[in-house]
């Protein structure tokens, strides 16, 4: 009832991590492979190993979570080996995410991708807000421009790029302009909603120790900036342009709703972190349930199809 096609694959079911839970040593990632995610994608590497910004970095609070994690990952070559060996044993298709902090290191990153054996999909995380001093590039459009435009020039492997939150009908259209111009295989709206402060009542101290306490937003606060991102892109993209939705998945009722405003996977991050694995099993029984109810024997009945009011 779930099953998903993207790009040549047929998966089991729409839902994966989102890059940065859960996803971090082999044996996370074989614990997502064991689950029943129906994909699921790495830590965003760099080209070196990074230790990342010091602890307390993430936080659980009331209706989500706020994270300053600065990229600490294994870098690239650990992922690299991981996906070589997954890839040997498993059709399904792994999605890889790389983060460079300049455009050489992005544009290093992907070469290194395309010139190994890697033959899934590369996500490339525009959207990283949590590294000091550095903007995220998704909210430079001629960067993102420029940095696009240089990687196609080399890059054949199917290719996403993880975009922040917008926030304006106008940055929607500048955006979606500059990403139709490539050979994207998808984006994936959205990122944590960043530089949100979170300060705890008891202690009037903030919750996270890098960046003063700012720090990226996530779960159930950010649900209608996601959706409404999803829609923005899924509306103005060309159809040959996936998006894949992430932001606020605590429930089938969540993943139904960005199904609905056109997400073809669904990426769950806070409530990952919160539950562990076995959400995935309950969230694509929940999903069934709302489907049987509604008549929907598969995703495509109702994909994209969002009612508007007249
Ligand atoms: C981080 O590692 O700081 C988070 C990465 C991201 O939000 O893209």
């Amino acid at each position: 009832m779930l099953q998903t096609t993207f790009l040549d694959y047929t998966y089991d079911n729409p839902l994966m991590n989102a890059s940065g839970v859960h996803c971090m040593t082999v044996s996370e990632l074989d614990e997502l492979a064991a689950s029943q995610a129906g994909a699921f994608i790495t830590k965003s590497a760099t080209l070196a190993e990074r230790a990342g910004n010091p602890e307390p970095r993430y936080a659980d609070v009331p209706l989500g979570s706020i994270n300053s994690m600065g990229l600490p990952n294994l870098g690239v070559d650990y992922y690299l080996d991981y996906a070589l060996a997954y890839q040997a044993k498993e059709p399904a298709p792994l999605f890889f995410s790389v983060a460079g902090t300049s455009v050489e290191e992005n544009l290093a990153l992907l070469a290194k991708i395309q010139h190994s054996e890697f033959t899934g999909i590369t996500e490339l995380n525009l959207s990283c807000p949590n590294v000091p001093g550095k903007p995220q590039v998704a909210y430079d459009f001629p960067l993102t421009e420029e940095i696009l435009t240089k990687v196609f020039q080399f890059f054949t492997k199917p290719l996403g790029v993880k975009l922040p939150p917008y926030f304006d009908m106008a940055h929607f259209d500048q955006m979606a302009a500059i990403l139709n111009q490539f050979p994207l295989a998808y984006v994936n709206c959205i990122n944590s909603i960043g530089n949100g402060l979170y300060v705890d009542p008891q202690t009037d101290t903030v919750v996270i120790r890098p960046k003063e306490g700012f720090g990226g937003i996530g779960g159930e606060y950010v649900k209608p900036t996601a959706l409404a991102n999803v829609r923005a892109f899924y509306t103005r993209l060309k159809p040959e342009i996936k998006v894949i939705g992430t932001g606020g998945i605590l429930t089938g009722q969540d993943a139904y709703e960005h199904l609905l405003c056109g997400a073809t996977m669904l990426q769950i991050g806070t409530q990952l972190q919160k539950e562990g694995p076995d959400i995935f099993q309950r969230i694509c029984q929940e999903l069934e349930t709302i489907m049987e109810a509604k008549g929907y024997t598969t995703i495509a009945d109702f994909q994209g199809k969002l009612k508007t009011v007249d």
